[in-house]
């Protein structure tokens, strides 16, 4: 018996990126863009407690990108790296925290299409547990803004 995965890349010139694929890339590019700006936003304060609160969500954006790469690789057959993108920069922090709360909320957006995409319970397993982290992470953000204005 042969099992022939659906999104396996082919050489075919035709050959039409599923959106499932493009959904994750961009998935991989937030996750990256994420990483990066709360990199920036932990150099942009002194206070240990606003800096513990924003590592959660870095530590986090770092595994995310791992596992979306896993999903890639499992999905297509190919392998794919993003580099870490150059920071956005903003005037304070609070404005990169408040800017981060919406980015949460449309990253569970985002996730929650991919998930029901998903072909296999395992896969949608993984993004479940990557939308809830997304969810803490605005609940995070939510509590910094209220505790900073
Ligand atoms: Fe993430
Ligand atoms: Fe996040």
């Amino acid at each position: 018996m042969y099992y022939t995965n659906p999104f396996y890349r082919c050489s075919d010139d035709d050959y039409e990126t599923p959106e499932i694929i493009d959904l994750i890339t961009e998935a991989l590019r937030d996750e990256r863009s994420d990483r990066a700006k709360y990199g920036m936003m932990m150099d942009m304060t002194d206070d240990p407690e606003v800096q513990r609160q924003i590592r959660f969500a870095y530590d986090d954006e770092g595994k995310h990108y791992k596992l979306f790469q896993n999903l890639y690789e499992e999905l297509t057959g190919s392998t794919i790296d993003m580099p870490m993108p150059e920071p956005k920069k903003y005037p304070t922090l609070l404005d990169a925290i408040q800017t981060s709360i919406n980015g949460e909320l449309a990253a569970v957006e985002l996730y929650r299409k991919i998930k029901a995409m998903l072909p296999t319970q395992v896969m949608r397993d993984t993004l479940y547990e990557i939308i809830t982290d997304e969810q803490e992470h605005a609940t995070r953000f939510t509590y910094l803004y209220a505790m900073l204005k």
